[in-house]
């Protein structure tokens, strides 16, 4: 029980973050005329350590020269047990356009890592005297990443968004799997000599979603590797989406449609959500709070879970 009232999350679209290298800059373009609500440039681990530099240097290029319309703009700096972080995020206030929106911190492991970020980025934006306070987002893709979510999602009023990275995450947690995210073969329960599936992802993400919400930021699911497996990347975006979160990372462009469609309510689930909220209109004015909708019991708890789904629906329609 607490008398606080729940913070809401940043109210814009996160239903697809899409990635690209940013020692490819060739990908910038078609980046930009994608359908995803966030582009991240990464100058972290799909950049060759050989490659920082440029990739720092097309980045910088990218959020002057590039037209990334409405598109949330985010860089993904290295992770702070790196030579390179501090130059990302110097370089990138110092040199960059103010287009820029945030900056994807990686690997965080507690609330300090985020208290260093902010310091420096609030000395380099006072600085250069910048007027757009740049928004932080962060991986939790660590073991002390996951013992510490609840304390780093308080870290920073910048904060805005918090993904799972499954692929560092298993490596982390020293889980015996190989592939980044999904199902995976050896996790099942036994039952009359049939398998049934678990997913070993799921206290991760319900971990991530329940520090989300308290502190009022958006739950991301990372990315899924096999981008030739679109039923794979339905099923997990489902199951992500289904828990809380509000969005999924496409690292190939034909993961970006698919993260769309789950992350985007049904015109019928708006419309029950919309009669819900009628059905339960009319309850109150009977002096009721509960009736039956569709041979199923509606309360209070469903107004909030029907606004929900309401409010993401207008917030895409706008
Ligand atoms: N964003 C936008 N467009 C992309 C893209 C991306 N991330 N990745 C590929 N494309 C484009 C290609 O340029 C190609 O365009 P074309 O039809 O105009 O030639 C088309 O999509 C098909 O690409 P494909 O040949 O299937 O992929 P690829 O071999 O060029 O690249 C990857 C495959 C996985 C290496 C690439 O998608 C990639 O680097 N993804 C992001 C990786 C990343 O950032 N990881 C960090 C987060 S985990
Ligand atoms: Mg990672």
């Amino acid at each position: 029980m607490s008398f606080r009232i729940q913070p809401s999350p940043p109210s814009r679209l996160n239903r697809c973050q899409l990635f690209g290298p940013g020692s490819r800059p060739a990908l910038f373009e078609k980046m930009a005329a994608s359908a995803a609500d966030v582009i991240n440039l990464d100058l972290e681990d799909s950049v060759a350590p050989s490659d920082k530099q440029t990739a720092r240097s097309n980045v910088i290029a990218a959020t002057h020269d590039i037209d990334w319309g409405n598109k949330r703009l985010s860089v993904r700096i290295n992770s702070l047990d790196t030579p390179y972080w501090y130059r990302d995020v110097v370089d990138l206030l110092e040199k960059g356009g103010e287009r820029l929106d945030q900056i994807m911190i990686p690997k965080v492991g507690c609330a300090g890592d985020l208290y260093a970020v902010d310091a420096l980025v609030t000395a380099v934006e006072s600085a250069m005297g910048r007027s757009k306070r740049l928004a932080f987002e962060v991986i939790i893709e660590s073991a002390a990443g996951i013992a510490h979510v609840e304390e780093i999602a308080a870290a920073s009023p910048r904060l805005e968004a918090m993904s799972l990275g499954a692929a560092d995450f298993a490596a982390s947690m020293g889980m015996a799997t190989t592939g980044i995210g999904g199902t995976q073969e050896n996790y099942y329960m036994l039952h009359d000599g049939s398998r049934y599936w678990s997913d070993p992802w799921h206290w991760a993400q319900t971990a991530i979603v329940a520090a989300c919400r308290t502190h009022g930021i958006l739950p991301v699911d990372g990315p899924l590797g096999d981008f030739g497996d679109d039923e794979a990347y339905r099923a997990q975006a489902l199951r992500s989406a289904t828990l809380g979160m509000v969005g999924k990372w496409a690292i190939h462009p034909k993961q970006i449609a698919l993260a769309n469609e789950v992350f985007t309510p049904s015109a019928q689930a708006v419309t029950e959500a919309r009669e819900i909220l009628a059905a339960m209109e009319t309850a109150k004015a009977n002096g009721e709070g509960a009736t039956v909708y569709k041979g199923r019991l509606v309360d209070i708890a469903s107004i909030k879970q029907a606004k929900v789904i309401v409010r993401q629906s207008e917030m895409i329609q706008s």
